[in-house]
């Protein structure tokens, strides 16, 4: 009987840690999550879609949401969408996307609510053209600084503001990996972020804290010169270098 008891005792504590091995090596895919697009123009009807082929919820933000555009952004993106205000949206989400124009950023801020414990994605790009035609940044830091400011209890990752929106619909269209690069100050919130990007079949790379966010949104620039001045367009891809 107790020789018995003993096999079993074993048995059961190889079982418990091959469950413990299995369940530490498997990765764990990031769960549903509900997430608000505000805005619903190119980079919403891009990413939107996108992020609920996923599996997540998407409520699309929009000032009208009974406009007809709306309504056939919310059936294209399907698997259960919907479209409000963007403060309702905002308040429903575990992730906020802000895919506004970039110098509307603090109107939209200003009226969005509370955003504390939410993770905010920032692909917007302030800009504004030069006396020489040349694209340049619109404000002095960098919109994702200013809305961590407005959101001090908020996540912010700047992500998504460095390639065209074609490309977030369809990434094999660039005809190589395209980078996505993250700075923000929660790395937990840039995980998640990247898990997004991985999902739509981009390459997230961190850059680090928020207050980088300036190059990033630098990086734009360059790229939008080269693209619509110089008509010589390029798409970003930082290629990791393995180190010993
Ligand atoms: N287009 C790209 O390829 C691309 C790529 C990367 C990043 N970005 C950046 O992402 C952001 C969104 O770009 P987008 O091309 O999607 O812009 P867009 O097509 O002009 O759409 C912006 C959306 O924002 C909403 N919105 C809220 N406040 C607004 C205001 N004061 N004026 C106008 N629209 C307002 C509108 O939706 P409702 O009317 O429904 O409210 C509108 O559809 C920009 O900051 C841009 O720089 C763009």
């Amino acid at each position: 009987m107790n020789e018995l008891s003993f096999v079993l005792r074993k048995h059961l504590a190889r079982c418990v840690l091959l469950i413990l091995i299995v369940s530490l090596t498997i990765p764990t895919p990031v769960s549903a999550e509900t997430i608000a697009i505000i805005g619903t123009g190119q980079v919403a009807s891009a990413l939107g879609p996108r992020f609920a082929e996923l599996g997540h919820d998407i409520v699309y933000g929009s000032r009208n949401p009974s406009r007809d555009e709306v309504k056939q952004l919310v059936a294209h993106t399907g698997h259960g969408a919907s479209a409000t205000t963007p403060a309702e949206a905002a308040a429903m989400a575990d992730i906020v996307v802000l895919a506004v124009p970039g110098m509307a950023i603090e109107s939209v801020m200003k009226s969005i609510g509370d955003l504390s414990g939410k993770i905010i994605i920032d692909p917007t790009n302030a800009l504004r053209r030069g006396d020489d035609g040349l694209f340049e940044l619109g404000v002095e830091t960098s919109n994702a600084e200013l809305i961590q400011g407005w959101a001090p209890n908020a996540f912010v990752v700047k992500a998504f503001n460095t390639l065209n929106w074609r490309t977030m619909l369809d990434p094999e269209s660039a005809g190589g990996p395209v980078s996505i690069p993250l700075v923000g100050d929660s790395a937990e919130a840039k995980a998640v972020v990247a898990t997004l990007a991985e999902g739509i079949g981009l390459e997230p790379i961190d850059l680090g804290p928020v207050r980088y966010a300036h190059f990033v949104e630098g990086m734009l620039i360059l790229w939008i010169n080269n693209r619509y001045v110089y008509r010589k367009p390029f798409d970003f891809h930082l290629r990791t270098v393995q180190t010993k």
